[in-house]
């Protein structure tokens, strides 16, 4: 992992050092928690999948009403040279779209458009290896399809997830899954299918990609999931841009499968790994 205690970063037409990257306190950001961001992997020196990410903030900024500032050509100009001038081979960017400054607090104004590059938080050797533990909470997110900086739900149940010696939250409604607070979710069945949930979740561009590596393997199927599905079946793991394949192997405090790190979820994360290896290539 890279990291640089003076990056630049780009907001307002200019590419400024981070340090001096300040937004007002009228922004609607600040006063109404209102704005979309995105965030994507650089691996050698190179950002991965940049288009899906690119169409995911445009489609979310459309979603919320705020038009980008820069055209999609104009951003990647901007996120190049950020990449070139912050000498992070290994990192992360986030893209952050905010209502603007506000005059009266409520009403959007032009939005403010941030860019910034940080050291990547990769899950641990240990995590990766034994899987992680996860408690349910019945939640839904507003504007799913929609990647907005509201995370209110999933940072108040911080406490609890560590309370309970678990790593994460998975969200439902009525026993129905749909994701975590910054992943999506897969179980696999007692036939080695691979399903998703469909309705209500993000379109992560991680299980975008391993939906595809599955289907060269295995069934797939982007369907409901329920607790009850859960507790039937042989593996479980989240996905998301830094987590790429992660094995569940516990969901409130009854093991998923045999309890282990499952050989498909295995697999997959080599196949992730791979896939990654080859956009570099290219
Ligand atoms: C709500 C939500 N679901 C799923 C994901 C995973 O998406 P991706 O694979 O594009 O990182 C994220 C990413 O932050 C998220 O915020």
């Amino acid at each position: 992992m890279s990291s640089n205690l003076n990056p630049y970063a780009y907001l307002q037409n200019e590419i400024i050092p981070l340090k001096s990257a300040y937004l007002h306190v009228s922004d609607l950001a600040i006063q109404r928690g209102y704005g979309v961001f995105d965030f994507f992997k650089i691996q050698n020196s190179t950002p991965l999948f940049l288009q899906d990410y690119l169409t995911r903030f445009y489609s979310s900024a459309l979603m919320m009403g705020l038009e980008v500032p820069l055209s999609e050509r104009e951003i990647t100009e901007v996120i190049l040279e950020l990449i070139q001038r912050n000498e992070m081979p290994e990192s992360g960017m986030k893209m952050i779209l905010t209502g603007g400054y506000s005059a009266n607090g409520y009403d959007p104004a032009e939005p403010n458009l941030i860019i910034t590059q940080h050291s990547l938080p990769m899950p641990t050797e240990q995590q990766v290896n034994n899987g992680i533990k996860i408690i349910t909470a019945e939640y839904i997110r507003e504007l799913a399809r929609a990647k907005t900086i509201n995370y209110s739900m999933g940072i108040r149940l911080i406490q609890q997830v560590k309370s309970k010696g678990a790593d994460d939250v998975l969200y439902h409604q009525n026993g129905v899954v749909t994701e975590f607070p910054r992943s999506n979710f897969f179980i696999v069945k007692q036939d080695n299918t691979v399903a998703t949930p469909a309705q209500e979740v993000l379109m992560g561009i991680t299980r975008k990609n391993v939906l595809e590596l599955a289907a060269k393997r295995y069934n797939v199927e982007e369907a409901e999931v329920t607790l009850q599905d859960i507790a039937n079946a042989k593996e479980a793991f989240m996905t998301s841009t830094t987590k790429r394949v992660l094995s569940i192997v516990e969901i409130d405090g009854r093991p998923i499968g045999n309890g282990k790190v499952g050989e498909v979820s295995k697999t997959l994360l080599q196949d992730l790994i791979e896939f990654e290896e080859r956009q570099i290539e290219e």
